[in-house]
């Protein structure tokens, strides 16, 4: 019997030589191969070399030499098409019995797409006649030259019932195999009041219409776009014996060749999108207006181990990209992922081209993260971790997500990269000098931060830095509390800073994100913040010295006064240590946390949208700000 063309092609892609002989032999990675001992000869050391990329096996030994089939053959003994059923088993694929009913329909199949073909070839044409000058002015209009035209095979359906059935009968071509093909919709019964039923009209009108190809670049059916605002502004075909919308990658097979070279392949949302992003050199890929599907996903991989995923940077594209991710995470396999790329917020890669420029998406590329990143941001900014319990939820949640990935291999991947970013949150600093959390003796294992080493930590020797300049977060929040903190508040804030500097190490990231709103007092404010950075063992004395030869004497004075601090025995000088950390955090806790907390969410929002670096830093030194001001002004409770 023969089987049907690429049915071995499409076997050989899904299970990989190593697997079969895997279960077989002991298997040794080196680089992109696998070496084994050789079962075709009496071999001592490994020379059978396994080449999952190209699908064969080679003895540089014995010189055996095959794919996965031989392989069983030669190795099981068995027939050829008992292998052939084997892989299929272990692809989950049925061996296509052909029986004479399925001969018949892969030819019926065939004439099909013959059918589908004619029609494109026609469509193609009506884009130069008359009634097709607004669809290829339209076209042009949208930046697209003659030879994507021609590669896209881009055509027009005329604005009328039966334009395509007629010059399909003119081709000898009954109507029968026009409605089973998706051209044309016979209204049944059902249809509005009847009266139309065995009625028969073209399935596109009005449209520029986009073929969709099967992965060698057959077509199989159609996208159509209204050139104004109708609706629906894109119309699909029905799927049909050809097509099923949820198989199909639009763009496959222009991209292909590219994107196997490059190794390179962009996924966009529409049609539009791919044809731009071809044209400006990028290989890419768009579902029909979905979701991405199982099948797709595994489509892209035979193509490339990490496409890239576009999305827009609004709430809808963070949705779809996150339903991409959930989709992919049970499939993920060893090398093969997702990256994504989050475009400016309203724009597609379409726009980004034509308002900016092909290097904006090779720059966009550039900041391309790996789906793990994405899935832990995604969460991190939807579960608040301000307290223990919410924490504990926001861990939880990860590692049940880990749990998803089916690949034994990925999800120890998964679990060491979760729980090193669990270990990176819960002690963002690698100062070990915080109150609270990782006081000294784990000052070792704090070290190096994030996993990757991707975020550089802020702390110099030890101590506190100042964060970057301006936190970026919402002013509106700022300014509550500046109106809520009187001005002697902010004082006694400033005055117990100043005598008692020691307390900058754990409390002054909190006076970094306060804004005074007395001027003197908030240049004060950055003024200690400075010294500190510079010269972070200064005592007392030392700060107040510091202050005066910058011209702050006066001020100093007045700050420091007894008179001032009439009401916070714990500003002054003489106060203890430990009660000067408890009345500040205090303080700091009443006026600071509400303005913190939302901090907090706007820089989560805000990593959620950019996966910046700096918004991550900012972030960790918000969380930790936090439960620096908790756990001070906790210690009361605690003993
Ligand atoms: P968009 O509405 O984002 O369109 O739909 P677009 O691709 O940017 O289109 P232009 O630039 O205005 O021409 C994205 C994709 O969703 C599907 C299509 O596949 C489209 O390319 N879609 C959209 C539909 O199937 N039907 C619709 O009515 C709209
Ligand atoms: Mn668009």
């Amino acid at each position: 019997m023969s089987l049907p063309p690429h049915f071995l092609d499409e076997l050989r892609d899904r299970v990989t030589v190593s697997s079969v002989i895997g279960r077989k032999l002991k298997l040794e990675r080196k680089g992109r191969e696998f070496l084994s001992l050789c079962p075709f000869h009496n071999d001592s050391k490994p020379s059978l070399s396994i080449v999952d990329d190209k699908g064969f096996y080679h003895c540089f030994a014995c010189g055996a030499h095959g794919d996965v089939f031989k392989f069983l053959m030669e190795n099981e003994g068995l027939k050829f098409m008992e292998a052939v059923e084997q892989v299929a088993a272990l692809a989950g694929m049925e061996v296509p019995k052909a029986s004479p009913e399925e001969q018949q329909r892969a030819e019926r199949r065939r004439s099909l797409q013959e059918v589908v073909d004619l029609a494109c070839r026609w469509y193609e044409r009506q884009l130069h006649t008359s009634a097709g000058e607004a669809g290829l002015r339209y076209l042009r209009d949208r930046g697209l030259t003659d030879e994507t035209l021609k590669t896209f095979r881009l055509g027009w359906a005329p604005d009328d019932r039966k334009a395509l059935q007629r010059a399909m009968k003119a081709e000898g071509v009954e109507t029968d195999i026009l409605v089973e093909a998706g051209l044309v919709k016979r209204y049944d019964a059902r249809d509005g009041d009847g009266e139309r039923a065995g009625e028969t009209v073209d399935y596109m009108r009005g449209r520029v219409l986009f073929p969709i190809t099967d992965r060698r670049g057959k077509v199989i059916a159609f996208g159509g776009r209204v050139l104004g605002d109708g609706q629906p502004k894109y119309l699909n075909s029905p799927d049909t014996p050809l097509f099923h919308k949820g198989r199909v990658l639009y763009g496959l097979a222009q991209a292909r060749e590219a994107a196997h070279k490059s190794g390179e392949l962009l996924v966009a949302e529409g049609y539009m999108d791919v044809i731009a992003l071809a044209q400006a050199g990028f290989p890419a890929v768009a579902p029909l207006g979905t979701a991405l599907t199982e099948d797709q996903i595994a489509e892209l991989w035979r193509l490339t181990p990490e496409p890239i995923l576009c999305f827009d940077g609004d709430t809808a594209g963070q949705r779809a990209a996150r339903r991409a991710c959930d989709r992919a995470l049970p499939l993920l396999k060893p090398g093969h992922s997702l990256r994504f790329i989050t475009l400016p917020k309203g724009q597609d890669p379409d726009d980004l081209i034509k308002r900016e420029s092909r290097k904006a998406v090779r720059d966009l590329i550039g900041t391309a993260i790996g789906l793990a990143e994405f899935l832990w941001a995604s969460e991190y900014v939807s579960n608040p971790t301000d307290t223990p319990e919410r924490r504990a939820a926001f861990f939880k949640r990860m590692r049940d997500l880990v749990r998803e990935v089916a690949d034994q291999t990925v999800q120890t991947a998964y679990r060491d990269d979760v729980e090193a970013r669990i270990d990176a949150l819960r002690r963002p600093k690698d100062s070990g000098q915080r109150g609270g959390f990782g006081r000294g003796s784990d000052r070792e294992a704090n070290r190096g931060g994030r996993p990757g080493g991707r975020f550089g930590d802020r702390t110099r020797g030890g101590r506190w830095a100042p964060p970057p300049p301006e936190p970026v977060g919402s002013r509106t929040a700022r300014a509550r509390v500046e109106a809520v903190l009187p001005r002697r508040q902010q004082q006694v804030i400033l005055a117990t800073f100043v005598h008692h500097p020691g307390l900058l190490d754990e409390l002054g990231e909190v006076l970094a994100t306060l804004a005074l709103n007395d001027p003197f007092l908030d240049k004060l404010r950055r003024q200690i913040l400075e010294i500190n950075a510079e010269d972070p063992g200064l005592d007392a004395d030392g700060l107040r010295d510091h202050l005066k030869t910058l011209g702050y004497s006066e001020t100093v004075d007045g700050l420091l006064s007894d008179d001032a601090l009439q009401h916070a025995g714990f500003a002054r000088k003489e106060a203890a240590h430990i009660d000067a950390r408890q009345g500040l955090a205090e303080l700091l806790g009443r006026f600071a946390t509400p303005l913190l907390r939302e901090q907090l969410l706007d820089a989560q929002r805000e990593y959620g949208q950019t996966f910046s670096d700096a918004s991550w830093r900012r972030m960790l030194s918000l969380q930790s700000t936090l439960q620096a001001i908790i756990s001070a002004s906790a210690l009361e409770d605690a003993g």
